[in-house]
């Protein structure tokens, strides 16, 4: 059977990530391990979520074989990949990153949202990336602490899924004025991979005119390009087309969230999931 792919986010988040992945890349088989038990990773500072990543990639390569890593988590990205790609030379890693570049090529007002947690926004790493963006574009950042939290929840939660609507009238008002009319935010970055569930919220807050833009189909083409690339890439006949055996959802917190977010969301079913417990790693 084929090796199959890691994909990892501080939990239910990065299912929509899996989502472009397996439409991307319907004969690869995939694990997806959702870290809920140390969520939510935006909040919790870089050497916890660097630590986490580490102790994810060991056991994912130690029980699970995989072939590549998706770290589908955009602060996880900005805290630990240098170090990943480091410790782990030989396996193909792609991370997310805040949608910048895509942004700015879209924009109209030249004012753009871009709503992340408090660790993806303060790296280096998403410096970096806006230093990179064409001068004239106005960016609103907006860490949004507690969202990725409640997202979490929602799916077994209603007061959680209160909290989400909350919350994303709280951070959309505090942002200014969102439209198509000059001086107004015309395109919101999802900086997060979990915000991609709070669509619906967002939208309705928004109304139809303002782009929202993600990074999962991007990621799901470059993660093909980087298999192809290494001779990976699984051809016509390798996978067996049955779930069971395309897809694993593992997670380190509550199971029942884990399998209520599977079948919503990705419409998988309740055996597709089970808990898992990590050893933490070592980093030397
Ligand atoms: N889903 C993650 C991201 O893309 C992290 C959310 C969190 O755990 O704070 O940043």
């Amino acid at each position: 059977m084929r090796s199959p792919i890691g994909v990892f986010d501080s939990g239910v988040g990065g299912l929509s990530v899996l989502q472009a992945l397996r439409a991307e890349l319907p004969l690869e088989r995939f694990v997806y391990l959702a870290d809920s038990g140390h969520a939510p990773y935006g909040e919790r500072g870089d050497a916890f979520v660097a630590a986490r990543t580490h102790a994810i990639t060991q056991h994912l390569c130690a029980a699970h074989g995989i072939q590549a890593l998706v770290v589908a988590c955009n602060t996880a990205t900005a805290a630990a990949i240098d170090a990943l790609r480091q410790h782990h030379p030989d396996l193909p890693i792609v991370g997310v990153e805040p949608a910048l570049k895509p942004a700015a090529g879209l924009t109209h007002t030249g004012r753009i949202g871009v709503m992340a947690t408090r660790g993806t926004l303060g790296s280096g790493r998403f410096a970096q990336l806006q230093a990179a963006q064409p001068a004239h574009i106005e960016w609103v950042l907006q860490p949004c602490d507690g969202l990725a939290r409640a997202i979490e929840h929602r799916t077994t939660d209603p007061a959680a899924r209160l909290e989400v609507q909350a919350l994303c009238a709280r951070y959309t008002q505090a942002m200014g004025r969102f439209g198509t009319g000059a001086g107004e935010i015309d395109t919101l970055v999802l900086g997060c991979t979990h915000y991609v569930f709070a669509r619906d919220e967002l939208r309705a807050l928004l109304g139809p005119d303002v782009r929202m833009i993600d990074t999962g189909e991007p990621v799901a083409r470059q993660t093909r390009r980087l298999l192809d690339s290494s001779g990976r890439l699984a051809t016509t006949g390798d996978a067996s087309g049955d779930t069971a055996d395309s897809v694993r959802l593992l997670t380190t917190g509550d199971l029942a969230a884990l399998q209520a977010a599977a079948a919503q969301w990705l419409g998988l079913p309740p055996t597709a999931c089970a808990r898992v417990a990590l050893p933490t790693a070592s980093i030397d």
